[in-house]
C-alpha cells in the first residue's frame, strides 16, 4: 500500500485547477442507464470511484469508453443484458446503490446487492428504498441483495417525503421518476449543487423536473430519454480543501473554476477565522498574511450548511488556531477517526460524542500516521503542510478515490510532497 511523504513547514503560493465533482459524477453516470441514446460527460475527474463505476456500468452491459485521458466519459446504455448489480463491485464504494433506481425505471426490474463504502458509520439505504416503494417497487431483500420489480414494468409517480435529508436517497429518486407514470413530488428533498447537476444533466436528457435547489423537487414522468452531453459540476470539497492550504500553511493560493456559490457557509467560516477569500475571474483566491488563525466553532448540516465532507479538513486547520473551537458532527455519527491521529501530531482534541472540542496549539510535529477514510487522509496531509518536520501518512489508498493527482497539484503550489511505493 502506497503512503505519502509530507515535508511541512513553509507558505503555499501558486493556482490549482479545481477537477468536475466526484459525487456529480457518480450520480450523473448512472443516468446512462436511463436511455438508449449516448449521454457524455465533460469535466469528469480521474478519480478510482469513477473507474468503479464505470466498471459497474459496463457489468450491466453498458458501453463506457473513458477519452482523452479520462476528462471525457461517453456512455451508452443501448443494450443491458443484466441486471444484476454484483457484490464484488458494489462492496467497494457506496454510490453503486444509484443504479437502482435507473435500472428500475428503464426495466422493471433489477437486483443490487448492498453497498459498502467509508468507514463513517451505519449508513443504511432505507430511505432509497422507502421511496422507490412509494413508487411502486416491490422489494425483497435477500442474501445481501435488494430483489426489486415494479409491477407491469414501470414505477408510478408519488409523493414521497423523506424524513431527513438524504442526497443519495433525493438521487435515486430523481433518477427513478424521470421515466415513472405520472407526477413525482420528493419533499424534504437534498439541495446540494450536485443534485441540481444531476436535474440538469437529466434535463438535457429530455425529463421534466422543477425545484431542483430547492427542498420540494417536482418531475413529471416521460416515456423515453435522450442523449445528452453535460459537463461536471465543479468538485466543491476539492475547492474547499484547497482552499484551506494557505489558510494553514500561510501564502495565496488561487482555485481555478472554484465559485462562491459551491461553499457559502464553509468560506463564511474561513473568514471568521481571519482568512481572505476574494472572486476573481478565473476561480477563487484564497490568503492568509498574517498571525495564527482564530478558532471558529462549526456544525456540519445538509446544504446550503457547513459540509460533512469538510469537516476533517476544517479541524486539521482548527488544530493551530489561537483559542479553542467546538466541531459538531451533525451528519455521520462516526466521523472523527481522524482525531487521535492528528492528536499523534500534537493537536489536543477531545472528542465527546458527535463533538470534538479542539484547543490550538502553536505548531504541529510531523509523525507518522494513519488515513481511515477518505476526507480524514488529505486533512492529515494538509496537518503535514502545517507541521515541523516529516508527515508519513500511510494506506492512502483512500485518497485516490477522491483527489485526482494530488501531489502533482500540491507540488504545484511549492509544497514538498511525494509517494513512497509500498
Ligand atoms: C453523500 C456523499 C458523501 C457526503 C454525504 C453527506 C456521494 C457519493 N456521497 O453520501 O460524500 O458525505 O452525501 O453530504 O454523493 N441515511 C439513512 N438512510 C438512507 C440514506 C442515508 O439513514 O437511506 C443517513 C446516513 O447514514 C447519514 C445521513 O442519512 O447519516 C446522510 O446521508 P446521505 O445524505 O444519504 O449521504 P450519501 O448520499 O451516502
Amino acid at each position: 500500500m502506497d503512503s505519502i511523504l509530507v515535508k511541512g513547514g513553509g507558505a503555499l503560493n501558486g493556482v490549482i485547477p479545481i477537477a468536475g465533482a466526484k459525487n456529480a459524477c457518480l450520480t450523473l453516470m448512472p443516468a446512462t442507464l436511463l436511455s438508449e441514446e449516448p449521454l457524455t460527460l465533460t469535466n469528469a475527474p480521474r478519480l478510482s470511484d469513477i473507474a468503479t463505476m464505470t466498471q459497474l456500468l459496463q457489468s450491466l452491459g453498458a458501453e463506457v469508453a473513458s477519452l482523452q485521458n479520462g476528462l471525457v466519459l461517453a456512455m451508452s446504455s443501448h443494450k443491458l443484458d443484466n441486471h444484476t448489480a454484483d457484490y464484488e463491485i458494489v462492496r467497494k464504494f457506496r454510490a453503486s446503490i444509484l443504479v437502482l433506481g435507473p435500472l428500475l425505471a428503464r426495466d422493471g426490474h433489477a437486483v443490487v446487492s448492498l453497498p459498502g463504502g467509508c468507514a463513517i458509520g451505519a449508513r443504511p439505504v432505507d430511505l432509497h428504498l422507502k421511496a422507490l416503494e412509494a413508487m411502486g417497487a416491490e422489494l425483497d431483500l435477500r442474501d445481501g441483495y435488494v430483489h426489486a420489480k415494479a409491477p407491469g414494468g414501470r414505477l408510478r409517480g408519488a409523493v414521497v417525503e423523506f424524513p431527513f435529508v438524504s442526497v443519495g436517497a433525493t438521487e435515486n429518486a430523481l433518477l427513478a421518476a424521470t421515466l415513472a407514470k405520472g407526477t413525482t413530488v420528493l419533499k424534504n428533498a437534498a439541495r446540494e449543487p450536485e443534485i441540481v447537476d444531476l436535474a440538469v444533466c437529466l434535463r438535457r436528457m429530455g425529463a421534466q423536473i422543477e425545484g431542483e435547489g430547492t427542498s420540494t423537487i417536482t418531475i413529471q414522468g416521460v416515456d423515453r430519454l435522450g442523449g445528452a452531453t453535460h459537463p461536471v459540476v465543479t468538485d466543491r470539497i476539492e475547492l474547499g480543501t484547497y482552499m484551506l492550504l494557505p489558510a494553514i500553511c500561510g501564502g495565496e493560493v488561487e482555485c481555478l473554476g472554484g465559485r462562491i456559490d459551491l461553499v457559502g457557509a464553509f468560506a463564511e467560516k474561513l473568514d471568521a477565522a481571519g482568512v481572505s477569500v476574494e472572486n476573481t475571474e478565473r476561480g477563487l483566491k484564497v490568503s492568509r498574511k498574517n498571525g495564527r488563525v482564530k478558532a471558529v466553532d462549526v456544525v456540519t448540516e445538509p446544504f446550503p450548511g457547513f459540509p460533512t465532507d469538510l469537516q476533517a479538513q476544517m479541524m486539521a486547520l482548527l488544530c493551530t488556531a489561537d483559542g479553542t473551537s467546538v466541531l459538531e458532527e451533525k451528519i455521520f455519527e462516526n466521523r472523527f477517526m481522524h482525531a487521535p491521529e492528528l492528536a499523534r501530531m500534537g493537536a489536543k482534541i477531545d472528542v465527546h460524542g458527535g463533538h470534538a472540542t479542539v484547543t490550538g496549539v502553536e505548531r504541529l510535529r510531523g509523525a507518522r500516521v494513519m488515513a481511515t477514510d477518505l476526507r480524514a487522509s488529505v486533512s492529515l496531509i494538509l496537518a503535514g503542510l502545517a507541521a515541523e518536520g516529516e508527515t508519513v501518512v500511510s494506506r492512502v489508498y483512500h485518497l485516490d478515490r477522491g483527489y485526482e493527482r494530488v501531489e502533482e497539484k500540491l507540488r504545484g503550489v511549492g509544497a514538498q510532497i511525494e509517494r513512497i511505493a509500498g
